[in-house]
């Protein structure tokens, strides 16, 4: 057999890439490539890019740019983009810079095998296209690998919400569900490989409706089904829609002991007016009786949540009314982002905010949710919580993973497994973790 080839693959943005990284990894696997870490070792470099950020086109062209010495001195080596810049730049990418052999979209890459032998035959290889058949069912996975503990499994790509900020629509294209069976069949299959807790991905994962064997499913029915696989300890889905949140997906959260006591719950913004202008069709007050409904089937829940500031037309009252619901809400963990364009969607054509004010109003939000997380971890001191054990920590004999709520957690001289769940008490809270000993 000839000696394996070598991939490297840079993954930016959501979980999403994440997982399509993995996916990207196996598909290629059957091509005689294995994983390196070092791009300067490696025969093919695939950027897994985002379009989520601002100028996120033109950071992947100058990322480009810096392989030209490495092509140089390896003419052979193969370089690919995917994901979303993918998607949305298409063939540009390979007229802007020409050293680039593949460009692969996230609906396409059940189709990276044939192209990679295309590139090998001196060819350049694209596919950006939204087929129709499945590409999870194409991307055959190779004979099962060991795997951690922990692992994510898209349930649901796509967005049809259209957010007056956001590529999401536009770079993943419409919402698509997969079926049932075939999610069920992949958390077996997770499970066998070592697998102890999974989270659905998607980037509308509440909106899913995969097909079951009597008619659509909700995410709240998908989840009582993998409850009933053995071996597998803990189930959590992310990205929710604050509309999508069913009652039977509330309800889940009260009587499903699987079902994480954590909650991804976007927001974006407290100000009504701002919430209309972002097209996001709820209001702050249907956002809070939500939570109070969440709160009232699972108390102890973890919210969550995204902020957008200095979203086009954001006055100092509407940013007042985000952290009035910030107070509100208490979150145990928030991300806030300064809002930037994204050429081709509604908010970029619209008055923008002053940079300077943006930067302040995302200062203060910071401040507050920074408050606030910490005094939620610091809450879990003298509590007796469940963590699974995911890896060794930076100390000799020290071990880590997370607990039910998400926190990191690490215990001294612990004599745990890998994939062990246990339960430890907590004993104290540093900035970015929880220091626990075995109960
Ligand atoms: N589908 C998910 C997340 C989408 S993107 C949802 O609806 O919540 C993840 C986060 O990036 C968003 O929640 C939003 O807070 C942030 N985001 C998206 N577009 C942005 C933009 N143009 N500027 C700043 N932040 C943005
Ligand atoms: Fe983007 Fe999420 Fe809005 Fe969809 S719901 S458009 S993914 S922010
Ligand atoms: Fe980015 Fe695409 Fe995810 S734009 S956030 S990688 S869906």
């Amino acid at each position: 057999m000839s000696k394996p080839k070598k991939l490297f693959i840079k993954t930016y943005g959501c979980q999403m890439n994440v997982y399509d990284s993995e996916r990207m990894a196996e598909a290629l696997g059957g091509q005689g490539y294995v994983e390196t870490q070092c791009a300067d070792d490696a025969d093919m470099i695939l950027l897994n890019t985002c379009h989520i950020r601002e100028k996120a086109a033109e950071k992947v062209y100058s990322e480009l740019g810096r392989f030209k010495g490495l092509k140089a001195e390896k003419p052979d080596l193969k370089i690919g983009v995917a994901g979303c810049v993918a998607q949305a730049e298409g063939e540009e990418i390979m007229r802007r810079q020409p050293l680039v052999d593949l460009v692969v979209g996230p609906q396409s890459y059940h189709r990276l095998p044939e192209m990679e032998a295309k590139t090998r035959q001196g060819g350049k290889a694209l596919n950006t296209d939204f087929p129709e058949e499945d590409k999870f069912e194409q991307l055959k996975k190779r004979p099962k690998a060991k795997r951690g503990p922990t692992a994510f499994l898209t349930v649901q790509e796509g967005c049809d919400k259209f957010c007056a900020f956001c590529v999401v629509p536009y770079t993943r294209g419409a919402e698509v569900s997969r079926p049932v069976d075939r999610i069920l069949s992949e958390a077996r299959d997770l499970v066998e490989r070592g697998v102890r807790e999974i989270t659905l991905l998607g980037q509308n994962v509440n909106a899913y409706h995969g097909a079951g064997p009597a008619g659509d499913m909700t995410l709240a029915q998908l989840i009582w089904q993998l409850d009933k696989i053995d071996g597998l300890e803990r189930i959590r889905f992310t990205t929710s829609h604050p509309n999508d949140m069913n009652d039977d997906l509330i309800e889940a959260h009260g009587t499903c002991d699987k079902l994480m006591p954590y909650l991804h719950l976007p927001v974006q913004s407290g100000s009504d007016r701002i919430l209309k202008r972002m097209n996001r069709s709820h209001t702050a007050e249907s956002y809070l009786r939500l939570i109070e409904r969440i709160r009232a089937a699972r108390p102890d829940i973890l919210m969550s949540g995204d902020f957008i500031v200095g979203f086009p037309e954001e006055s100092e009252a509407d940013f007042q009314a985000t952290l009035d619901l910030v107070e509100e809400v208490k979150y145990g963990y928030a991300y806030s982002f300064k809002y930037s364009t994204r050429p081709g969607t509604p908010a970029a054509e619209r008055p923008q905010v002053d940079p300077a004010e943006a930067d302040d109003r995302l200062q203060r939000l910071q401040a507050l949710i920074t408050r606030d997380q910490r005094s939620v971890q610091d809450s879990m001191v003298g509590r007796e919580v469940k963590v699974l054990f995911e890896k060794p920590g930076r100390l000799p004999g020290q071990m880590g993973g997370k607990s039910d709520y998400l926190h990191a957690v690490h215990v001294d001289d612990a004599d745990v497994e890998i994939g062990d769940l246990r339960r430890v008490r907590i004993v104290d809270s540093a900035a970015n973790s929880l220091r626990g000993v075995l109960a």
